[in-house]
This record gives C-alpha cells, structure tokens and sequence, in this order.
C-alpha cells in the first residue's frame, strides 16, 4: 500500500513524536464523554504520541473539515468516529492521496474503496441489536399474548442506530408475537428520548417495551413515561444500549430494565494500532471489542465498579 511506504518515510519513529490527530464525532452522550476521555488519556500516556484533538460537535460538514485540517497538519495517522457512514469518499481519498493512513474509531463507514481506511477499533453494533432483542424474547415470552415495542433510534445513517436495528429486527423476525409500533428517530441525546417518547405517548400507544438505541435516549424516555404516570420499568419495560454508571443507577432504581454493554473504552487500542500502523506492521483490518449484557439483578454490583 503507497500510503504506508510513505509513512514510514516520513518520520523517524525513534526522535520524532508521533501526530494523532483524532476527529471526535460530538458530545452527545455520557458514553461518548468516556469515549473522548480514554482517548485522551491514552495518548497522554504515551510520550511518544502528540495529540491533535477536534471536535465536531455533530456535524458531517464540520468533520470533514477537521479531517482536512489534519491533512494540511501533516499528521502521522488519522482516527475518526464517522457521524453517519456515508459521505467520506472524497475526503478519505484526499487522506489516503497525502500518504496518511486512517482509522475508524467507534463507527463505521460505507465507501467504495475499502483501501482508503486500514482499520476499525470498535463493537459490533448488530450484534448488540440482537442480544437487546433476544432479552426480550426471553423476558416477555410469546405465551403472554402480542408484546408492542417501541424504537427509539439513534443519529439518522449512523452505523450504530442502523445496525443495532438490523441486529434487533433480524431476531425479531422470527417470533410473531413481537411487534415494533413505532421506530422513532433521534440522536443519542436525553433530549430527543424524551421528546420521542412523550410523543408516542400522547399519540395514545401502549407499547410494552421500550428499546432505546443508547442509554442516555432511554433516560430521557424515562422521563417521558413518568410525566406520563406511568412506572417505567413496571408498566413499560425499557431496555437500551452501552450500559453506562448512570444506566446502573436507573437499574438500580427499578427503572431501566436492561442495557447492552457497548465499551467506550477504545482509547489505548487506538494509541497502539496508530503507533503499528507508524511502525509499518500489519495490523487487523477489525479490531471488535467483546461485550455481554447487564440487567438489575446485577446492577447493584456493577455500579460500584463501572467508571463512566
Ligand atoms: O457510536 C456509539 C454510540 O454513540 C453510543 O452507543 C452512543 O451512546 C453514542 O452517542
């Protein structure tokens, strides 16, 4: 791969910081805030790694621009969280033309040319879509009549809200007895789960079950429920995605019933696969970070335990 060959090159690994440059996709949940701070941290360990940090604060526009801004930097390597997965081509070409390798933290993107990224340090969101389901399946089994579902979806074209639904609708397929009423978009924010959720509410549905596409949306939809009277958690199962401290808490409250795990952790297998990629080593093309599931009954153990 050119690009590579001129990377190494262009600095000499042993007398020369390395220049990160890391275009932080927003701030819009508390699992992002623990995504940004691990890459932070990260870097800042290492003292062979200078960090150029930006932050797009949920712009595609303002993100490409960023990723442009690096190329003219000359940084060493690029890692990015792309907001939605299409829309890169030209930019990732501009990258790849400059001999700058680039790497996917978190998301994924769509492009026609694969080369343009080397690699992706992330979860696998269609799987966590499917563990999400399959709780369900297994707590409202279908003996108990028809279960009524509401989605709230994350950030439109994201790689996570499409796959996460993907995930949840694949396993759901198969059972009759579930149904998804509504699939409301959002944007990973509290703000948009409430609003979704006071809205499905005053349009007179009674799902059963919430899936909230990450924690943070099925905080605000807890809240919703409650302005509505009702006991989220008893009346209305929610279940959502990352399970972050705050996810336990509501866990521990009763009022979240289930979260996915999604690890934001990501920053020190970024700082390492940056300094391979300088170094010229092969490194996986799918970096996948293993995850389970959390419910209450073990909230009261975890919370004690999760940083973020
Ligand atoms: O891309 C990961 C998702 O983005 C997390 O689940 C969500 O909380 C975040 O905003």
């Amino acid at each position: 791969d050119p690009g590579h060959k001129q990377i190494g090159s262009r600095m000499d690994v042993n007398t020369k910081k390395m220049k990160l440059g890391v275009a932080v996709v927003g701030s819009e949940s508390s699992w992002r805030a623990a995504n940004t701070e691990s890459i932070k941290t990260a870097a800042g360990q290492d003292l062979g790694i200078e960090l150029i940090m930006q932050n797009a604060e949920g712009s595609q526009a303002r993100q490409i621009e960023i990723i442009r801004s690096f190329i003219r930097q000359k940084v060493d390597v690029i890692a990015f969280t792309p907001i939605v997965e299409t829309g890169w081509d030209e930019v990732l070409a501009e990258a790849k033309a400059a001999g700058i390798p680039v790497m996917l933290s978190d998301r994924k993107v769509k492009v026609e040319d694969d080369s343009l990224w080397t690699t992706f340090i992330g979860s696998d969101f269609v799987e966590e879509g499917r563990r999400a389901a399959r709780w369900v399946v297994e707590h409202k089994p279908a003996e108990v009549g028809e279960t009524k579902i509401v989605e709230l979806q994350g950030t439109a074209g994201s790689a996570p809200a499409i796959e996460r639904r993907q995930g949840f609708e694949e396993v759901l397929s198969q059972n009759a007895a579930f149904h998804v009423i509504a699939s409301e978009i959002g944007d990973f924010t509290m703000e948009s789960g409430q609003k979704l959720m006071g809205k499905v509410l005053q349009q007179g549905m009674k799902p059963q079950v919430v899936f909230a596409h990450n924690d943070d949306m099925a905080l605000g939809a807890i809240k919703a429920i409650e302005q509505a009277g009702l006991k989220p958690g008893k009346d209305v199962t929610v279940i959502s995605v990352d399970a972050t401290k705050l996810a336990f808490q509501a866990m521990l409250a009763g009022k979240l019933n289930m979260s996915v795990e999604c690890n934001p952790l990501l920053g020190p297998q970024i700082v390492k696969a940056a300094k391979d990629l300088v170094a010229g080593k092969e490194i996986p093309v799918n970096i996948i970070t293993a995850e389970s599931i959390f419910s209450q009954e073990t909230a009261k153990r975890d919370v004690t335990t999760r940083k973020y």
